[in-house]
């Protein structure tokens, strides 16, 4: 029903275009957000004093990279939020900032990103003319928490570090002491959540020389940005399980990605 309307306001677009130099433009292509925050993306219309919202109507619908369907995001047609044939994936999560439609600013919230919201966006609307443009959203997880384990195996005289957590894109994991990388020795996999996120999981087992202190690295690459862990094998209690010890998680990151307008 969704590509009926699209069709036939791409047929008035044909129409008028003779007539009318309506425009629609994007003061931003690009947007980043962080995995369960709240992202606004914007197109402008052209309006001239006060808008007249029953002659008015926005589309914002979502496709997916790599995937040939898109997805009805929001409708307001004639001045009316129209919800009926609005993906699922949107309910309750996409609004359309009322206010702003009055200074020619179609502005989509989406609450709570999903790993799924990242893809292209297209803003079509009607006010007099048609056009449309298109906003590409990336969504990102830092691996912010680290879960560790520390388990020992008396009989081998060896240690066990574990670290997992969840993120997106996919992270690579280095483990170091104050003197190797000790990477190659790690055993790291990861699944993935029904939220799309990576679980990743690595596990470090060796037998400890002179160093004390160990640390697993999360790195995402195109974040680029670091979490880490630290563990000891420091320890009165040699003959019995080690609690991890959980100094901190360290989180660096450098700006990157985002286009300013
Ligand atoms: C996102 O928006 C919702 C609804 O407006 C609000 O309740 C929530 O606090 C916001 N979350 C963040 C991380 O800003
Ligand atoms: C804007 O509206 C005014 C008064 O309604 C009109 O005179 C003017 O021609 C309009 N300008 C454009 C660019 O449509
Ligand atoms: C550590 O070793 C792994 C492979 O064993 C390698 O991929 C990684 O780049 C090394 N890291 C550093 C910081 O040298
Ligand atoms: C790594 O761990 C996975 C899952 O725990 C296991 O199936 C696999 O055999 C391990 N690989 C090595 C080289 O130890
Ligand atoms: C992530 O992986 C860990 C260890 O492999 C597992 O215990 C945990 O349940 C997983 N979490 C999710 C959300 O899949
Ligand atoms: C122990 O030392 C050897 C070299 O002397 C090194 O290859 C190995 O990675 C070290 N292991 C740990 C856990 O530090
Ligand atoms: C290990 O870390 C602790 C606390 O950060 C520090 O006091 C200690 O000197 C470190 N040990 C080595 C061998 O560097």
């Amino acid at each position: 029903m969704f590509q009926i309307q699209i069709t036939i306001l791409l047929l008035e677009t044909q129409l008028s275009m003779v007539s009318a130099l309506f425009t629609v433009e994007v003061p931003q292509q690009l947007y980043t957000a962080e995995y369960g925050s709240n992202v606004t993306m914007e197109c402008r219309f052209p309006v001239n004093g006060s808008v007249d919202l029953g002659l008015l109507s926005v589309f914002w619908e979502q496709k997916r990279q790599g995937s040939s369907k898109s997805k009805e995001v929001y409708t307001f047609r004639n001045g009316k939020a129209l919800h009926p044939s609005q993906h699922p994936d949107y309910i309750g999560r996409a609004s359309l900032l009322h206010n702003e439609l009055m200074l020619g600013r179609a502005i989509i919230q989406i609450t709570n990103v999903k790993i799924t919201d990242a893809g292209s966006y297209l803003c079509l609307i009607d006010y007099q003319g048609v056009d449309y443009k298109y906003i590409a959203l990336e969504v990102r997880a830092s691996y912010k928490r680290i879960n560790t384990q520390v388990m020992r195996i008396p009989s081998e005289d060896k240690f066990v570090f574990m670290c997992q957590s969840k993120g997106f894109p996919l992270a690579e994991i280095f483990w170091q002491n104050e003197n190797f990388n000790l990477s190659g020795s790690a055993n790291t996999t990861h699944t993935l959540t029904a939220d799309g996120l990576y679980n990743v999981t690595s596990i470090l087992t060796f037998k400890p020389n002179t160093s004390e202190n160990y640390t697993c690295v999360f790195w995402n690459k195109e974040l680029n940005e670091e979490t880490s862990a630290h563990f000891s094998t420091l320890g009165d209690d040699f003959n019995s399980q080690t609690e991890a010890l959980y100094l901190s998680t360290v989180t660096t990151s450098r700006d990157s990605g985002s286009v300013d307008p």
